[in-house]
């Protein structure tokens, strides 16, 4: 619905406020609970992804400060199969939504995107959306989108409808870095995920065309990768793949958060041939392929993929 007050005159903002203030300090005990958490845990992740002890363990903070916001109807994670109910239906008006003096959303979250990056100690991240819609939803059900990035220091991106901003985290709390954070214009690097085997023959060219003239930066965990992109200006792609047409990433969790912030940073998104935002979702872990980045060369690739 993407306004700062929704339809009933509930004011959205303390709320986003709330939460993103909530995934600063819990990133600073994610970030601190790593050390000792780089084994791999018995299980796999719904995606069938073997899952590192910090990802369990990421989720588990998360779910817990994230659901007990009194606005927070849902949490959602990529760690784990179903949403959790922790109060009203998200953006549900009168008796159906409860208490409506306060607004109710989902939260889905990539608790430890990029945890592959663990073994070999490079960059990760905390993805998070905040949706006024019950999960799944669509991209342009979001109020807000950011991420939290564990690189030499801890910084956080935070996207709602008024702009982007940057922070650095001390010990979860947030200074601002930069303000109106806008995709340069003159776009500097690109990373694309999955193997080039794999891609398609159409992605292979554009990936060809863009390999003459950006300079490569890819280190696999996505928001490590997309924040390049948002610093340098630039393209990162996880495309559909022959082997998994739907690519990598999960639409609820990493691509329409991804796209949403590249889209309030002055850029496009896309899933080959509309904005991420637009998908309409089938299930809550389902996949899409994302490409993110300067306008000339998301339009480019929609064209190479025509
Ligand atoms: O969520 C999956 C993820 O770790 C992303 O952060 C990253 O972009 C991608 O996987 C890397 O995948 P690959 O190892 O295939 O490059």
């Amino acid at each position: 619905m993407n306004s700062e007050t929704d339809p009933s005159g509930v004011k959205l903002e303390p709320v986003v406020d709330d939460i993103t203030a909530t995934v600063a300090r819990t990133a600073a005990e994610i970030r601190q609970g790593l050390v000792g958490r780089r084994d791999k845990a018995a299980g796999e992740n719904p995606s069938g992804e073997s899952q590192a002890e910090a990802d369990v363990y990421a989720d588990e903070l998360l779910a817990d400060r994230l659901a007990s916001i009194e606005a927070v109807g849902e949490y959602a994670s990529e760690e784990r199969e179903a949403c959790l109910d922790c109060g009203p239906t998200p953006g549900a008006s009168g008796s159906e939504g409860g208490d409506r003096s306060s607004p109710t959303v989902a939260v889905a979250v990539d608790p430890l995107d990029g945890s592959s990056n663990l073994s070999s100690n490079n960059a990760m991240g905390t993805v998070f959306g905040v949706y006024e819609a019950p999960l799944p939803a669509a991209g342009r059900d979001l109020i807000a989108a950011g991420y939290v990035l564990y690189g030499p220091i801890t910084t956080m991106i935070v996207a709602d409808e008024t702009g982007v901003t940057e922070y650095e985290l001390t010990g979860g709390e947030r200074t601002i870095v930069r303000e109106d954070v806008t995709l340069p214009d003159e776009p500097v690097v690109y990373g694309f995920g999955g193997r080039v085997p794999d891609w398609p023959a159409d992605f292979r060219e554009y990936a060809n065309a863009i390999e003459t003239e950006l300079k490569l930066r890819y280190g696999g965990a996505m928001i490590a990768d997309v924040n390049q992109v948002l610093t340098y200006g630039g393209v990162f792609a996880y495309p559909g793949l022959e082997s998994r047409s739907g690519g990598k990433l999960r639409l609820q969790f990493e691509g329409n958060p991804i796209g949403y912030i590249v889209e309030r940073a002055g850029g496009r998104s896309s899933n080959g041939n509309r904005s991420i935002l637009e998908i309409e979702p089938g299930s809550l872990h389902e996949r899409t392929p994302v490409h993110v980045g300067n306008d000339e060369l998301i339009d480019r690739l929609e064209s190479a993929l025509e």
